[in-house]
This record gives C-alpha cells, sequence and structure tokens, in this order.
C-alpha cells in the first residue's frame, strides 16, 4: 500500500502533469518535451528552442539552454548546483532519479571528489582492457544465441544484456537474473523524468529495496570473503577508516543504474542510426576499425541522456537575459551535440566526423561521467561484433520506444541478419 505521503506526492505530480499538458497547448516547448510526445524525433523541437535564442525560457519555470558553448560554462562553473537545495521550488518534472540519497551525486563537492577518487581505479586504462577481453567473450555468446534465432531483438537480445552482465561483474555480483536486473534499469530509468503514478511509486520504491537488499547482502559476503572487484576494494579502510555500509550500498546502486541503461541506449540508438544511414553501415562494415568512431558520433548525434539539470546557486547572466539565484537550468545535451556553431551540418550523421568527440554526451566539468570509458569500450565492442558478425544485418520490424525524455533509447529492435 502506498504511504499518505506517496499519494499526497503522486497527487501533486498529476496535478503538474496536468499543468504540462496546458502549457504544452500553449505552446511551451519544454512542456512539450516533457510529455513524450515528440519522443520519436525530438530534434526539431530544440531547433524551435534554438530559434529564440541560447536560452529558452520555458512556462514550466525552467531556462533550457541550447547552445554548446553555455552549456559548457554551466558545467563547469561551481556556481551551478546540481543538487537541488530547495526542492519544493526547484525540482522540475525530471530530477528526482533513480541515484537516491547515498550516492555521490547527491553529495557536496568535496564528498563528491572523494568519491570520484575512490571508484576511479575501477575505470583505468587498465580495468578496461581487462573487462574488454570479458566483454568481448560475452558479445559473442549473446550473438550467438541471437542468431541461431533467426530473427532477434537487438536491444533484449544484444544491447541489454551485454552491459548488464558486465557491470554486475564488475561489481563482484554473479549469476545474476539479467530480465530481472533490466526491469530494475526501466524504472530506475524511467523516474528520472519523474513519478507520475502511485503504481509507479511503488514499483521503483521497490525496485530501490530490492537492489539494496541485494547490496548489502553482497557487501557482507565481500567482507568475509574479498575478491578482486569493487566492493572489495571500497570495503578496504580508507586512511584507517571504513567507509559505511549505507555508502558503499549507494555507490554500488548508483553503478548499476547509471552503468548499464545508457550502455544500452547508445548500442540500440547507434544500431539504429546506422541502419538508417546504409552508406554508414556498409563504411562499418567494411572497416570495423571505425567502431569507436561510430560510437562517438552516435553520442553526438543521439544521446542517451538528453538532458542534465541544474540551479544556480547565484545571481548570473545568460544569453543576455540576468536571472536570479534558484533559477532551474535545464542543459539540453542533445540539442549542445547539434549546435551549428560547433559541429559543422550538425544533423548529419557521419562516421568521419573530425570533431564528434567534442559532444557533451558525458557532460562535462566536476560531473563528468566516471564511466565514460567502460561504456565508450562496450559501445565499440558490440559495434564491431555486430559489423563483423553479422554484415547483413537488416531491420524486420518497427523498433519500440522507451517511454522516457531524460533518457533516450529504444525498448526493441527487430532485426535479421
Ligand atoms: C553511454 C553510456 C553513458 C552515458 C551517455 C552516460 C552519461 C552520463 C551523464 C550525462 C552523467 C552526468 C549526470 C548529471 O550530472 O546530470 C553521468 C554521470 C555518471 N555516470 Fe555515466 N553515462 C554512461 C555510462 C556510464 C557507465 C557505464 C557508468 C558506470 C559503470 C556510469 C557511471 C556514472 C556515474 C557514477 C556518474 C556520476 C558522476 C559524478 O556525478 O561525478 N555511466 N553519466
Amino acid at each position: 500500500m502506498p504511504t499518505a505521503a506517496e499519494l499526497r506526492r503522486t497527487a501533486k505530480l498529476h496535478y503538474r502533469r496536468a499543468g504540462l499538458w496546458t502549457k504544452a497547448r500553449r505552446g511551451d516547448l519544454v512542456s512539450q518535451l516533457m510529455l513524450h510526445e515528440r519522443l520519436a524525433d525530438p530534434y526539431p523541437l530544440y531547433e524551435r528552442m534554438r530559434e529564440r535564442g541560447p536560452v529558452y525560457r520555458s512556462r514550466t519555470g525552467m531556462y533550457a539552454i541550447t547552445s554548446h558553448e553555455l552549456c559548457t560554462r554551466v558545467l563547469r562553473d561551481p556556481a551551478f548546483a546540481r543538487r537541488n537545495e530547495e526542492p519544493q521550488r526547484l525540482t522540475p518534472p525530471g530530477d528526482q532519479g533513480p541515484t537516491a540519497d547515498s550516492s555521490f551525486l547527491q553529495e557536496e563537492v568535496s564528498d563528491h571528489m572523494r568519491w570520484r577518487r575512490l571508484v576511479a581505479p575501477a575505470f583505468r586504462p587498465r580495468k578496461i582492457g581487462e573487462y574488454r577481453r570479458r566483454t568481448e567473450e560475452v558479445a559473442h555468446r549473446l550473438l550467438d544465441a541471437a542468431l541461431a534465432k533467426g530473427e532477434f531483438d537487438l536491444v533484449n537480445d544484444y544491447a541489454s544484456p551485454l552491459p548488464i552482465t558486465v557491470i554486475s561483474e564488475l561489481l563482484g555480483l554473479s549469476d545474476i537474473d539479467v530480465e530481472q536486473f533490466a526491469h530494475y534499469g526501466f524504472v530506475t530509468g524511467k523516474a528520472i523524468d519523474g513519478i507520475r503514478s502511485t503504481r509507479q511509486a511503488v514499483e521503483f520504491r521497490t525496485a530501490v529495496r530490492e537492489l539494496d537488499a541485494l547490496f548489502a547482502a553482497l557487501v557482507r559476503r565481500r567482507r568475509a570473503e574479498p575478491g578482486d572487484d569493487l566492493v572489495s576494494e571500497l570495503l578496504r579502510p580508507q586512511g584507517g577508516q571504513e567507509l559505511p555500509e549505507r555508502e558503499i550500498v549507494g555507490t554500488c546502486q548508483l553503478l548499476l543504474t547509471a552503468g548499464f541503461e545508457t550502455t544500452t541506449n547508445l548500442v540500440s540508438n547507434a544500431v539504429l542510426r546506422l541502419k538508417e544511414h546504409p552508406a554508414q553501415w556498409d563504411k562499418l562494415v567494411s572497416d570495423p576499425e571505425l567502431a569507436p568512431a561510430a560510437a562517438e558520433e552516435s553520442l553526438r548525434y543521439d544521446p542517451p541522456v538528453q538532458y542534465s539539470i541544474r540551479a544556480a546557486r547565484e545571481d548570473f547572466e545568460a544569453g543576455g537575459e540576468k536571472l536570479p539565484s534558484g533559477t532551474i537550468l535545464m542543459l539540453v545535451l542533445g540539442a549542445a551535440n547539434r549546435d551549428h556553431e560547433v559541429f559543422d551540418d550538425p544533423h548529419r550523421f557521419d562516421l568521419t566526423r573530425p570533431d564528434a568527440g567534442s559532444h557533451l554526451a558525458f557532460l562535462s566539468g566536476a560531473h563528468y561521467c566516471v564511466g565514460a570509458p567502460l561504456a565508450r569500450m562496450e559501445a565499440d565492442v558490440a559495434l564491431r561484433v555486430l559489423a563483423e558478425r553479422v554484415p547483413g544485418l537488416r531491420l524486420t520490424g518497427d523498433p519500440g520506444r522507451r517511454p522516457t525524455a531524460a533518457l533516450r533509447g529504444l525498448l526493441h529492435l527487430p532485426v535479421g541478419a
């Protein structure tokens, strides 16, 4: 049963959603984006925002930034906080993410830096080299099984189980239920857009609780029997002090939820774009060494995380507007990645684009994605193995989209060899 507080919160969210509909009907572009109406292709919507200048003032109270230069400036400036300090006033419909209380995304800067230093060794080049061998094995095994079916679902048979297996092993989880984990990813990813029903609230709370229990048990196991995994590493006393279990469990949850849904979306978005641009797919097939370039251009052209929210701690000026402290900014990464000022012919999907890597798909500044080297390696392997083994890959049905605005990806992509 939902608690009274949850019901109140859900009622408020319904009310807010109804407000979004009204604003969307009156032409508010951010409301239209949040209502999922344009998910198949949000890019024309971003262009309409851009036509109004680099800072689009939305009736939701938020300011959407479409300029690459301005997004970068905000992301690198400590005067803009990730954490919402006044949740009632500042929390927009999209900022109640899965990365709950004990994760370092919520911590203030000094703790945040400490946490980044702690998890960084798991993503160093030597480690990524080790994960790469395992990722290749898993990719081949998944493809063997998928190809044996004839037609298969690129998302559920390949792009989703691949990063789920890799991140679980990195954390020290073995024999996981891949489908159950895909469900956790779906539930927590959807919550980033806001909880919109009591049912969703319960589903989300259940997923977080189950993950908590799973990681608490893992921490106990690793305390008794350390292994060569990140949890065992985090359990080692740091400067003579042990980390509280709550923080370790929070970190595991964050890495798990941040670490596979996004990568699944990167691989599926990339394959869809490559197949929509057959000449680009042919290029990859004739030279699989282009796989990292294909991943990079896909991160630019169709990023798995479409926006990130920041709150101004001080008054500031942007795009000719004076904005007060407390202003909420929606940094539209999907728009910044197609900024005409930075990218030549930005709506062209082109594997040979020399500056694709200037995208903001992994952000910039203090919160730059810690998992970026892992995500890049996994996408490289996934695309390379696919191009080498299934050069004649074809779409056999319509893709199904995830019903989310912040995270952009596919639920299904029917393909055949
Ligand atoms: C294509 C795949 C990925 C994309 C597009 C992506 C994107 C992002 C973005 C945009 C952020 C910043 C969020 C914000 O501040 O609003 C972020 C942060 C983060 N990501 Fe990723 N990510 C990906 C893969 C991964 C992987 C594989 C992991 C770990 C296994 C990971 C772990 C994290 C963590 C821990 C943070 C928080 C960093 C901080 O706050 O300092 N991500 N990611």
